[in-house]
């Protein structure tokens, strides 16, 4: 038999301590992000931004969900290039990656086989009020297997890496509370393995809207891409639906999705001289398409550059993915242990 397990699931392994001596626990934040197109404003603003400022504060995991999107992309060259660009993309954001693991979700095969451990004991009611498949369902599309266990594996995810705080948006928050219903009961059944995960809801002051005026979304076709060449996103900006009432009456700029689009942009003052020109009223749209344009190619300019340097060395990319993966199996290889054993596969 394997020897008793020593180290407390429970216990964060990290301590920090300030300048004044004071002890903090680190907390561990992992998140995933699924490869299915390029990333838009409403990815920046209403998650990845706020991925990339909790690797500040706290032990950072995140890959990119490729295991997750198979139940939508089955397209090999689709896939690849969709994780080649996800990774691009976040690490020209500011992920960095001496700060927060950056891997594929597929290089730690522990996920898979911890998968398998926790859908043993996944009750099938549980996982047929998932939204996901209840949607697909009652829309009498045909579903599968994937799509079913589709929060069991996000569960292994979570699980694997003793994660304390998970950050993802409103949509996702029902697949946390199936991962805490299964790490409850696994506990309960075999003892104190999983650490108990707790979702952080990304603040959605910045659910932003896309050029049609309904939430960015890819479904919706309606978003620009952060890295979308300049000309095509003044393009864009330029076509995006505006308030019909007459140029010189004043509008209020809290309701006006234009407004919302360049405050995501610029600084307060500069802000709050927009609002003041929305207040008196007798400006025109155009002007201000104008000014969101500047402000979202200026505000994007320095990660394009760092992008772009970055698409020149695969070999540097590469190698970081390597470094994340290998971070992350070390760290799922000792959970994967702690299940295994509780629950009797060891000899
Ligand atoms: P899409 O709707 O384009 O398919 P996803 O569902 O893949 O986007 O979203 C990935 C993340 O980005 C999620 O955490 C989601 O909450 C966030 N997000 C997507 N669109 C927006 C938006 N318009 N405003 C704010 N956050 C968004
Ligand atoms: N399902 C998530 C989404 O579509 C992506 C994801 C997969 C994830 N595994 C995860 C998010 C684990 C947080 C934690 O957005």
């Amino acid at each position: 038999m394997s020897q008793p397990l020593s180290s407390s699931p429970k216990e964060p392994e990290t301590q920090r301590s300030d300048a004044s001596g004071d002890t903090r626990k680190v907390l561990r934040v992992l998140s995933g992000i699924q490869p299915t197109g390029r990333f838009h404003w409403g990815n920046y603003f209403g998650a990845i931004r706020q991925y990339i400022e909790l690797q500040n504060e706290h032990e950072a995991y995140y890959f990119i969900a490729n295991l997750h999107a198979l139940t939508t992309i089955r397209n090999r060259d689709v896939l690849r290039q969709n994780t080649w660009d996800a990774a691009l993309d976040l690490l020209a954001l500011g992920l960095d990656p001496n700060r927060a693991a950056l891997f594929l979700q597929s290089d730690v095969p522990q996920v898979t086989e911890l998968c398998w451990l926790l859908m043993t004991g996944a009750p099938m009611g549980l996982l047929e009020r998932c939204h996901a498949y209840k949607e697909k369902k009652e829309k009498g599309l045909p579903a599968d297997a994937g799509l079913f266990t589709y929060p069991v594996l996000m569960a292994a995810d979570i699980l694997a890496y003793d994660a304390d705080l998970v950050p993802v948006g409103e949509d996702q928050v029902q697949h946390i509370e199936v991962c805490r219903d299964l790490a409850r009961s696994f506990n309960h059944q075999f003892g104190p393995v999983f650490t108990m995960p707790r979702a952080k809801v990304l603040e959605h002051a910045a659910r932003v809207p896309g050029i049609d005026g309904q939430k960015m979304s890819k479904s919706y076709q309606n978003t620009i891409e952060i890295f979308e060449e300049p000309q095509s996103m003044r393009k864009k900006v330029m076509r995006i639906v505006t308030d019909p009432r007459p140029m010189e009456q004043p509008k209020d700029p809290e309701t006006d999705r234009l407004y919302q689009l360049y405050s995501l942009f610029v600084s307060e003052a500069e802000r709050e001289q927009m609002a003041a020109l929305y207040r008196r009223g007798g400006f025109g749209y155009g002007q201000v398409k104008q000014a969101l344009a500047d402000a979202a190619e200026q505000y994007f300019a320095e990660a394009r550059e760092k992008r772009r340097a970055l698409a020149a060395r695969p070999e540097q990319v590469r190698e970081i993915l390597a470094a994340g993966a290998e971070k992350a199996r070390r760290k799922a290889s000792e959970v994967l242990a702690r299940a295994r054993d509780a629950m009797g596969l060891t000899w």
